[in-house]
């Protein structure tokens, strides 16, 4: 049996490690993984893959950055041929990202069996470009692999048949887990005993000027209190320099290796943050988040979690923060499933699906 993978951007690389595997071990599956090349500087990409220990992608469409139509559509073309000539059994696509609904449509116009990874999620504001990628991609999915209870009922509310949907919990926590030890183990100079880990990326959140100058200002007030971290996502970085904005004393880094990171979470007073994905690790690491959102389509990390949403509430940021600082934080639990093992479930389900 031959299994596809395809991935691209940064969040894709640590739910491809666990599942390529996990398929290793079965002798009879042969796997091909394809990169299509969205995320291609080496800090978004090449370290992720050493870090989480993929192997070279057999095929790199080398996209690049677009306008969304663009990077879609060239995902597709690019893909179309390499499809035709391996003849995947099944492709698994992963997340949220162009990379992932690009693929779905692809292989289903081929009539090629997708599997998604991560399905279900639904932040229900088609505002965000991955709103608009989970929808599509949920539909176009064969078989779909849901994280928590919520993914579930939300593709079955959306008339997804039950036989599709296989609740085989969070396959980004099964690389956490695994390189939780390293990240634990790694030293880091210069580190503040109490600081804010910053990420922002969101295109609703960077890319107008008086709301990223909004923020920048809401963080340099958290920084009166704590220092402030922030590996900066390239377009973060791009914004804050066209617009001319002074980041003043918040500390800007590179974007970091998966393991870096990790080792800044764990160590973290508090989180601030944007990602889909983070909200989750600090959710398993049972360390506060708040998130600069409105809305998440990951809301077991607030019913179960350490996730508290301050949209881009100044005020809000500043009373949950003062509640962390007094040791206040909510404590939170780790949702079933998220238990390092995902990974092998999935496996499991695709070995079964050979006809
Ligand atoms: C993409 C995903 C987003 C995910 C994020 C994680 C979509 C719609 N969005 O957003 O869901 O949370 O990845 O990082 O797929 N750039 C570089 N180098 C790179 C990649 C990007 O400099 O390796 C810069 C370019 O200026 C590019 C911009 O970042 O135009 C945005 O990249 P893109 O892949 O379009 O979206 P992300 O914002 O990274």
């Amino acid at each position: 049996m031959n299994v596809l993978h395809v991935v691209g951007a940064r969040p894709n690389f640590m739910k491809v490690a666990p599942v390529l595997a996990a398929l290793q071990r079965h002798k009879n599956i042969a796997q091909i993984l394809v990169h299509t090349g969205q995320h291609y500087d080496v800090s978004m990409s090449d370290i992720f893959f050493e870090q989480l220990g993929i192997p070279a992608p057999d095929v790199n469409l080398a996209v690049g950055s677009g306008s969304h139509a663009r990077q879609t559509a060239d995902i597709m073309v690019r893909l179309e041929p390499v499809l035709l000539e391996r003849k995947p059994d099944i492709v698994l696509v992963y997340g949220d990202v162009n990379s992932t609904v690009a693929t779905a449509l692809a292989c289903a116009k081929l009539g090629i069996r997708v599997g998604h990874v991560e399905a279900g999620l639904r932040s229900f504001d088609r505002t965000m470009p991955e709103e608009i990628n989970r929808l599509v991609t949920d539909q176009l999915a064969d078989l779909l692999f849901t994280p928590s209870e919520d993914g579930d009922r939300n593709l079955l509310r959306e008339g997804i048949a039950a036989d599709k949907i296989f609740r085989v919990g969070n396959v980004m926590i099964d690389s956490l887990v695994r390189l939780l030890p390293t990240a634990r183990a790694r030293k880091l100079a210069d580190l503040p005993d109490r600081y804010a880990l910053v990420t922002l990326h969101r295109p609703a959140n960077v890319d107008d000027c008086a709301i990223l100058r909004g923020i920048l200002e809401s963080l340099l007030e958290v920084s009166r209190d704590l220092n402030v971290i922030f590996p900066s996502h390239p377009r973060t970085r791009h914004r804050i320099a066209d617009f001319g904005l002074d980041p003043g004393q918040l500390r800007l880094l590179d974007p970091l290796p998966y393991i870096d990171f990790l080792a800044l979470q764990i160590r973290a007073t508090a989180v601030i943050t944007d990602s889909g994905g983070i909200q989750e690790e600090t959710t398993y690491l049972g360390i506060p988040c708040l998130t600069m959102r409105e809305n998440t389509e990951r809301p077991i990390t607030i019913s179960m979690g350490t996730n508290v949403l301050v949209g881009r509430d100044r005020e809000k940021l500043r009373s949950e923060l003062a509640n962390i600082l007094r040791g206040n934080a909510r404590k939170g639990s780790i949702p079933p499933l998220w238990d390092g093992r995902t990974g092998e479930r999935i496996a499991e389900i695709i070995v079964q699906q050979e006809r």
